[in-house]
């Protein structure tokens, strides 16, 4: 596999999404220990980071190339009406939310899946991420279902469902969220998953 970093600028400051790495752990986890109150272990980041093969990928951001602010990533799933891209985790640091990085990161997964060959893409949200919601539906995800106390046996999960990725309007849809979020900056943003 081989992927070439996207770098995005905004103002004085730059971003990279990069693929994740063992590494990136140590300052992956406190990011998200404080995001959810029942984290992924270390064990559980290993584990996806070795599951390449099977159609893992994981992508972290990096700010002005020292600080680790965001990560997400997604499983291809094979389907015979076409592959489907599963986002698994998605986290942006508190103290860097609401400046388009959550957004960078899923037009680059977006990118990926279609890359790959996905027409589909789905994720599960808690009920309650009224903020993580709006993001999605920026995206195109509409709701398709609820798991039932699927959060720590008490909070439902919204399951949700966004089509037809691979065609030129979702990749026009793209631009254009990618061209607000990240502004005047950007600069070619290239994936080859
Ligand atoms: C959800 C999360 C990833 C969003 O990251 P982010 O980098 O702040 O998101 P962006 O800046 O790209 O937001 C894009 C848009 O999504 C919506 N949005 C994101 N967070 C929001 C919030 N807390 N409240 C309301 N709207 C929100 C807004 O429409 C926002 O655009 P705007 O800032 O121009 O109004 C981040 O809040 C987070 O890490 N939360 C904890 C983990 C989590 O819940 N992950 C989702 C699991 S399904």
């Amino acid at each position: 596999m081989s992927v070439i970093p996207s770098r995005l600028r905004r103002s004085s400051s730059s971003l990279s999404i990069t693929p994740m790495r063992r590494r990136d752990l140590k300052a992956l986890m406190p990011i998200e220990q404080a995001a959810y109150p029942t984290s992924w272990s270390r064990r559980v980041f290993e584990n996806e980071l070795d599951q390449v093969a099977g159609g893992s990928r994981y992508y972290v951001v990096v700010r002005d190339g020292r600080e680790l602010v965001g990560y997400a990533g997604l499983w291809i799933v094979t389907d015979p009406d076409g592959d489907q891209a599963h986002v698994t985790n998605i986290v942006v640091a508190e103290h860097r939310r609401r400046e388009g990085i959550a957004s960078a990161l899923l037009v680059h997964l977006a990118r990926v899946a279609v890359a790959r060959g996905c027409v589909a893409w789905t994720l599960e949200v808690r009920a309650s991420s009224t903020g993580a919601h709006e993001l999605y539906r920026r995206f195109g995800f509409a709701p398709a279902g609820v798991r039932r106390r699927y959060y720590d046996n008490v909070e439902d999960a919204i399951v949700m469902w966004c089509h037809d990725i691979a065609g030129a309007d979702y990749a026009a849809r793209l631009d254009e969220i990618e061209s607000s979020r990240t502004r005047e900056h950007l600069s070619p943003n290239e994936v080859a998953p």
